[in-house]
């Protein structure tokens, strides 16, 4: 079975209309019309053929139509057999001002390009649907690379060759059917301005959103892409790296959610080697690794923590002045860890040390003993010292 869509007729396509006889259509209709036709990748109606359906007479390449865009009031009949074409039809007799037709540039488009000032093809193409929303004249080819500031180089099949006017019969007398030219772009979206002009019902039927590439195609403007240039390449090289290296960024992150946070603390026990290897007063060499001190008087070995008791800094070992001293608030500790000045308010606590097995000395500082100020004092107990 045949599809409506491709019912043809005298070398034009019918689509949805209904076939002859048949009476005068309306705006909605023939806007319907067209966007069934858009829809379907088929050739536009004409300003000629909306003209013709309007009146309710045959379209120009149906049995009985005319050939050439007339108004609806005049008989097809009156027009002469040998009729110009349709770009030369008598304005006087034109029903409505063909606007595929109109060529030249326009004061107003003149004007523009005066201005100096450059026009993008996207703005045009917004230009172009906002003429055809508001019941504007569309730009002609003309204008639209004037206002680009291109060279204008005219289309062929923008205007009929004088073979297809002579082969174009403009009455019903003649021996065939019209043969319907080729709708070119502008023409189609000619005719859909037309459509969208000449009601409000049918305002915004067959023309296509702004700033899409239909607009830009009804509005006669090519879409064209980015220039495949090596710098173009470079570009794409350079943005597709950056959104790379930003996805592996956040995947580096999500991936380090899953791992641990720890601290991995020294070993609060640890061997410093036998009681021979310190002799009298105070060892520093395991300060750096353990914060201790080693202090060894004629009857006791004992292990320091290096803790000041204000605030909890650092102090130094001062061998000259035989004593330590704190660099943060300048408390002051003799050689065996009493405090005698600053603000430190007791004595630096000992670590427990012991003999491990093998005779070394093993020290414990998870295992304090202190002084508490006028408390008794744990630096007696045993674990606090060795004897010496
Ligand atoms: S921290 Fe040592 S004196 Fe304040």
């Amino acid at each position: 079975m045949a599809d409506e869509s491709t019912k043809a007729s005298g070398g034009g396509i019918l689509g949805h209309l209904p076939p002859l006889p048949r009476a005068a259509l309306n705006n909605s209709v023939i806007g319907m019309e067209q966007a069934y036709r858009q829809r379907k990748g088929l050739p536009l109606l004409t300003d000629a053929d909306i003209a013709a359906l309007k009146a309710g007479e045959p379209m120009p390449w149906e049995a009985g139509g005319s050939g050439v865009i007339e108004a609806p009031a005049v008989s097809p009949t009156a027009q002469p057999v040998s009729a110009a074409p349709v770009s030369q039809a008598p304005p006087a007799t034109t029903a409505a001002p063909p606007v595929a037709a109109r060529t030249g540039i326009s004061d107003e488009v003149a004007k523009l390009v005066a201005e100096g000032r450059k026009w993008s093809r996207s703005t045009v193409a917004a230009e172009q649907a906002r003429r055809g929303r508001k019941g504007l004249t569309p730009f002609n080819d003309e204008e639209i690379t004037a206002l680009l500031g291109e060279p204008y180089t005219s289309t062929p099949a923008a205007a009929p060759t004088p073979a297809a006017a002579a082969a174009t019969p403009t009455s019903p007398s003649s021996a065939g059917p019209a043969v319907r030219p080729a709708a070119p772009v502008q023409a189609a979206a000619s005719a859909a301005a037309s459509v969208s002009r000449t009601g409000e019902a049918t305002r915004y039927v067959g023309t296509p959103a702004v700033g899409t590439s239909k607009a830009a195609a009804a509005g006669g403007v090519a879409t064209v892409g980015p220039e495949n240039s090596e710098v173009n390449q470079q570009r794409r090289r350079l943005v597709w790296c950056a959104v790379s290296a930003f996805l592996m960024a956040w995947f580096l992150a999500f991936f380090r959610f899953f791992l641990p946070r720890t601290l991995f603390e020294p070993a609060t026990s640890f061997k410093i080697g036998y009681p021979a290897d310190y002799g009298l007063g105070v060892d520093t060499k395991w300060q750096q690794k353990f914060r201790i001190w080693v202090d060894r008087t004629p009857d006791r070995l004992f292990v320091i923590y290096a803790r000041c008791t204000h605030l909890g800094c650092t102090p130094d070992w001062k061998p000259s002045e035989n004593k330590f001293k704190c660099p943060c608030h300048g408390s002051g500790y003799d050689s065996e860890g009493i405090n005698f000045e600053g603000p430190a308010p007791r004595p630096m606590d000992r670590a427990h040390v012991e003999f491990a097995p093998d005779g070394q000395i093993l020290v414990d500082v998870s295992k304090l003993y202190q002084w508490p100020k006028g408390q008794p004092s744990q630096f007696n107990e045993d674990g606090s010292f060795l004897p010496a």
